[in-house]
């Protein structure tokens, strides 16, 4: 049995995508879903799926050193084959991406274009033709791991609404493409 954890902070809309995709697997097991938020609506979705919750407050702690260190020791007795990061917003430090071998993230751009959090409006108001969206392997700098899996689209014409939309089918298709791949190959 292959075992995720899903670490989140909002809507939790790729958690339920992935919740979704692995409930056929019968080799894949979502054993944890923690969030930083204790108010995030992914916490509602997971719980629909029967999937263990945590939550963890970055508030409750005086550096990102030490919620990395409490986030670590939370999450090592599940000892997860795979960490997905689906919308986890908090910068991790070395003291999380070295304890862990296997840590992923979905980056609503195509990186390394539009680092960091507000991508979508960057990539939105950018003079380029096409967006997409990236897998990537995370490490201590920000949305620059290794890519594993990316998806463009012809932007033009589309309103923001639409350019949201589009960005949200294609993350909740291959995300949990991507995290089947590499725990199953
Ligand atoms: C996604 O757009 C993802 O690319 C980014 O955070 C967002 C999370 O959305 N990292 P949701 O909470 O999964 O709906």
């Amino acid at each position: 049995m292959k075992k995720i954890v899903i670490l989140f902070s909002g809507n939790g809309t790729n958690l339920e995508a992935i919740a979704e995709a692995v409930q056929e697997e019968k080799s894949i097991e979502i054993v944890c879903a923690l969030s930083n938020k204790a108010d995030a609506y992914g916490i509602k979705r997971a719980e629909k799926f029967g999937i263990k919750t945590e939550i963890l407050e970055h508030t409750s702690f005086s550096s990102r050193e030490e919620y990395d260190k409490a986030l670590v020791a939370t999450l090592k007795p599940y000892n997860p084959d795979l960490i997905v990061l689906a919308g986890f917003m908090r910068i991790l430090t070395p003291i999380f991406v070295d304890a862990f071998k296997n840590i992923i993230n979905i980056h609503p751009s195509l990186l390394p274009l539009f680092k960091g959090s507000n991508a979508i409006e960057q990539s939105f108001n950018s003079d380029m033709k096409v967006a997409g969206v990236t897998v990537h392997k995370v490490t201590s700098e920000l949305d620059s791991g290794q890519i594993l899996a990316q998806e463009c689209f012809n932007r033009d014409g589309l309103n923001w609404e639409e350019f949201n939309t589009k960005i949200k089918e294609i993350e909740h298709r291959i995300y949990p493409r991507v995290v089947k791949k590499l725990l199953l190959g």
